[in-house]
């Protein structure tokens, strides 16, 4: 059944929940605070790259199922659900979640609210946030507020795939509130029966306590970061004794118990997620009183952030000092298929070279905007071939398909030196070796390969 909802707070993760609801056939009011980010929506141009997201967008305005408004009106008043998606990013100066921006929401919210309208939290919040946020709300429209927890999993890249076909629907509900959870059952009944292409009847719907549901996220970031982190560690050993981390990860992968995803050695995990999520998680676990259950994930951070300052390394090791030197960035984005910059392992190995010296270009198929004003120590050039003109050596920061698909013996035709730090492990190396391509990849001995 058709509901009504609104999403508020439209970055990356409500725009892509507010269109992926107007396509499971609900009427929504996406609302937005941020003028520009609104104008761009309203006109029907999203503000990041995301594969498959635009043309959606266009068709849920040109059905009519989305709307796009600064803030609530009457028409808020009869909406079946309201989606909380504001962003909680890190503090300055400090690893906890500024959850300041959910606060505002409700306090908006408030006035518009019905006695059966359920407010359902999406963002990434501390665990208890949920429970604070329902007190204020109620306090605000004078009765007991419906309030749920509905984590989203979506992955940049695969942002519309992930909220239409998910692995899982998850909502913490206060115990006794059956309402709240009758109208979350119906909203994604387009998922759960299969109208959105998902298996019908096949996608799991978990209905557990709200704290569990806020920990189900940040204990889902903090295991992929650990995972990931491992490998990391695992290539650190690699180097110092001669191995070969990815065969390594390819014959543990094998095994079900561990299994083969986020086992990609390289420059790490960034991204607006993963280092905020895991910083945010010792931050409240410390204030919980049990800082040390998560002490690890201190080394999660520091092993991730090590991998980023052994590119500077190998880049001395080949060329002595950096100063000077010309260095080709391949990759500025925190993964392919997204434009996003945030914490971006390329781009902080890039600022990393160029503070150590370096002249550094950098070159991404989406990512350059913004490079030059934000950045002005780097040099964005758009075209791969012009960026690589007589650079000493060339860094893989983002594994863009474009980049494992690129002309190797054209490259090596402009270049100064013929070496390139693959810090994805993401090049079809032999090849780069036969177009006379000296290849670092990270965590392996390519001699030995
Ligand atoms: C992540 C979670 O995967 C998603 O479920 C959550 O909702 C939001 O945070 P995202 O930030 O889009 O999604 O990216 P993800 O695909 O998880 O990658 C995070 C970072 O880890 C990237 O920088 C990626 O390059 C890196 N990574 C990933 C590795 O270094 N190795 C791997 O094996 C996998």
């Amino acid at each position: 059944m058709a509901m009504k909802v609104t999403v508020i707070g439209l970055g990356y993760l409500g725009a892509t929940h507010a269109v992926a609801m107007a396509e499971m056939g609900h009427q929504v009011i996406g609302i937005e605070a941020d003028s520009k980010r609104l104008s761009a929506l309203q006109e029907g141009k999203l503000p990041f790259y995301e594969p498959g997201l635009d043309e959606a967008l266009a068709r849920v305005i040109a059905s009519g199922k989305i709307s796009f408004k600064s803030g609530h009106d009457e028409d808020s008043r009869d909406a079946d659900v309201h989606f909380l998606c504001v962003g909680t990013p890190q503090v300055t100066g400090s690893y906890a979640a500024d959850t300041s921006y959910l606060f505002s929401a409700v306090d908006a919210l408030a006035p518009y609210l019905s006695p059966t309208a359920v407010v359902a939290g999406k963002s990434t919040v501390p665990v208890g946030t949920a429970k604070t946020l329902t007190e204020r709300l109620s306090k605000g429209a004078g009765f007991a507020a419906h309030l749920v927890w509905n984590p989203e999993f979506l992955r940049e890249g695969t942002a519309l795939e992930d909220s239409l076909r998910p692995d899982r629907i998850v909502i913490g509900v206060p115990s006794g509130d059956d309402h709240s959870e009758k109208v979350m059952r119906s909203i994604y009944e387009p998922i759960t029966n299969g109208d959105t292409g998902s298996p019908a009847g096949q996608t799991p719907f978990l209905v557990m306590d709200v704290a569990t549901s806020e920990l189900v996220k940040v204990a889902a970031n903090s295991f992929l970061a650990t995972k990931i982190s491992f490998i990391n560690a695992m290539a650190e050993i690699a180097e110092a004794s001669g191995a070969d981390a990815v065969r390594l990860a390819e014959a543990i992968g094998m095994d079900a118990r561990i299994g083969s995803l986020f086992l990609r050695n390289g420059i790490g995990f960034g991204g607006g997620c993963l280092p905020k999520d895991i910083r945010a998680f010792m931050a409240r676990a410390n204030e919980l009183g049990v800082g040390s259950a998560v002490d690890f994930l201190a080394d999660v951070d520091a092993v991730n952030l090590r991998r980023r300052e052994r590119v500077v390394e190998l880049a001395k090791r080949e060329l002595g000092s950096l100063t000077d030197k010309r260095i080709l960035m391949l990759g500025a984005a925190f993964k392919p298929d997204s434009d996003d910059l945030r914490d971006s392992p390329a781009l902080m190995v890039a600022l990393k070279l160029a503070q150590a010296g370096a002249h550094v270009v950098i070159h991404d198929p989406m990512a350059l905007h913004g490079i030059k004003d934000r950045y002005p120590q780097l040099e964005p050039i758009e075209d791969v071939f012009e960026a690589a003109k007589g650079a000493d050596i060339v860094v893989l920061g983002t594994e863009w398909k474009f980049y494992r698909e690129l002309d190797a013996s054209k490259l090596a035709s402009v270049v100064s030196g013929k070496t390139v730090i693959d810090g994805r492990n993401a090049l079809p190396y032999q090849s780069w070796q036969e177009a006379g391509w000296k290849v670092i990849a990270l965590g392996r001995n390519l001699e030995n390969a």
